[in-house]
């Protein structure tokens, strides 16, 4: 069986090793949302990893919901991505963005008084207020998107799947985790829809089948991952039939040939405690393509998985902040760098970002 430092060919596309980078919100994009190159000498200090899945960037004006997040819905911000994603190539790495829309976890004040819009009117509740660029907010009672509108959406992910493929990317990751746009249509908790959009798990499914489908058409099937988090409550998230929706998405996502499904599995951001939670044997089972687990997972745990067959591929997200080498050091079994500090995860500009050293003797 190989393990976490073995090559993987993902569907044609070589890795270098099975440890990916999770997708990093760090708002490092300025209020106009442009790529910059802070954050190719940030992603180029990374690319050891065998997979770098971009922070979340969003598909559209709408999918915004956070403050000083990329974009990949002007040909500005396509053409500002390309010296990022060429950084990591010259490196030597691979590259997905992740494409985002945040749905009701959003705020009006990102849009010019305008509510963010949903799959149903249904707010979040007990989390933190939102931060927008006015300050922190009470969340909005979103407003449900017309049955005519969701067309639209699909194309803005379809208009950034393009517009990834332009600026050099190798592929895109369909943000489907952690309570934004598609979880919440694929959930019963913020999906209560009565068109073919809701309802039952099929219609709930029924999104994510026609993003897929477009941004499949665009990259091709083997150059699309989809994220989802089955057991996370972030977001307000946590539905009880949890298990059978998570089952039916995964055994319909096997049919595109994906280049991944990758799956939230890890309980170290929060766990909505409704049974027991979804295992990767349990969607090795339905998905026969290449499986990815993330979440606080350490190097031996990581390692132990693929070696078991339970997942080809393990992703980490805070230490691949404090530390860009992680790859040489896992290697090497040198020590990592102490955690980075939560105020610089989100802060803008250079420092608690790229000053993070690679190890020396
Ligand atoms: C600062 C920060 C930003 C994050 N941004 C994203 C994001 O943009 N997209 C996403 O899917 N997950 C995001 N996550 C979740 C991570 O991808 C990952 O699931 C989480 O850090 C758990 O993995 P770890 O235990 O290896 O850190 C973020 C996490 C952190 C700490």
């Amino acid at each position: 069986m190989s393990g976490l430092f073995d090559p993987f060919d993902l569907r044609g596309l070589e890795l270098g090793n099975r440890i990916v980078m999770a997708p990093l919100t760090r708002s490092r994009s300025g209020p106009n949302r442009i790529p910059n190159s802070l954050m190719g000498t940030y992603y180029a200090q990374r690319a050891s990893a065998g997979l770098i899945i971009s922070e979340a960037t969003t598909v559209g004006e709408m999918a915004n919901g956070w403050v000083e997040t990329p974009g990949l819905y002007t040909r500005e911000q396509s053409e500002a991505w390309k010296p990022v994603v060429a950084a990591v190539h010259e490196k030597g790495g691979k590259i997905f963005a992740q494409l985002w829309h945040t749905g009701r976890a959003s705020h009006s004040d990102f849009h010019g008084g305008k509510l963010p819009v949903a799959p149903s009117s249904i707010a979040i509740h007990d989390q933190e207020p939102r931060k927008t660029n006015l300050g922190p907010r009470p969340n909005d009672v979103p407003r449900a998107l017309e049955t005519s509108e969701i067309s639209g959406v699909v194309a803005d992910y379809s208009r950034a799947a393009s517009l990834a493929r332009e600026a050099g990317f190798d592929g895109v990751e369909i943000h489907g985790a952690n309570g934004y746009l598609v979880d919440q249509f694929l959930q019963s908790k913020t999906n209560h829809r009565t068109d073919e959009y809701g309802g039952s798990i099929e219609n709930r499914y029924r999104f994510l089948d026609e993003v897929t489908t477009a941004v499949a058409a665009v990259f091709g099937a083997n150059r699309v991952g989809v994220r989802i988090s089955p057991n996370g409550c972030f977001n307000d998230m946590g539905s009880p039939d949890y298990r059978e929706t998570f089952l039916h998405v995964a055994t319909q996502l096997d049919r595109f040939g994906l280049a991944y499904l990758h799956v939230v599995d890890g309980l170290a951001f929060g766990f909505h405690g409704l049974g027991e939670p979804m295992l990767l044997s349990e969607f090795r089972k339905v998905f026969h393509g290449p499986l990815m687990g993330n979440c606080g997972y350490t190097r031996e745990d990581a390692d132990a998985r693929v070696r078991s067959g339970d997942a080809d591929l393990i992703a980490f997200g805070r230490d691949f902040i404090s530390t860009p080498d992680l790859v040489e050091r896992f290697r090497n079994n040198w020590p990592l760098n102490p955690p980075s500090d939560m105020s610089v995860w989100y802060s803008h500009g250079p420092e608690g970002y790229v000053d993070f050293p690679a190890f020396s003797q």
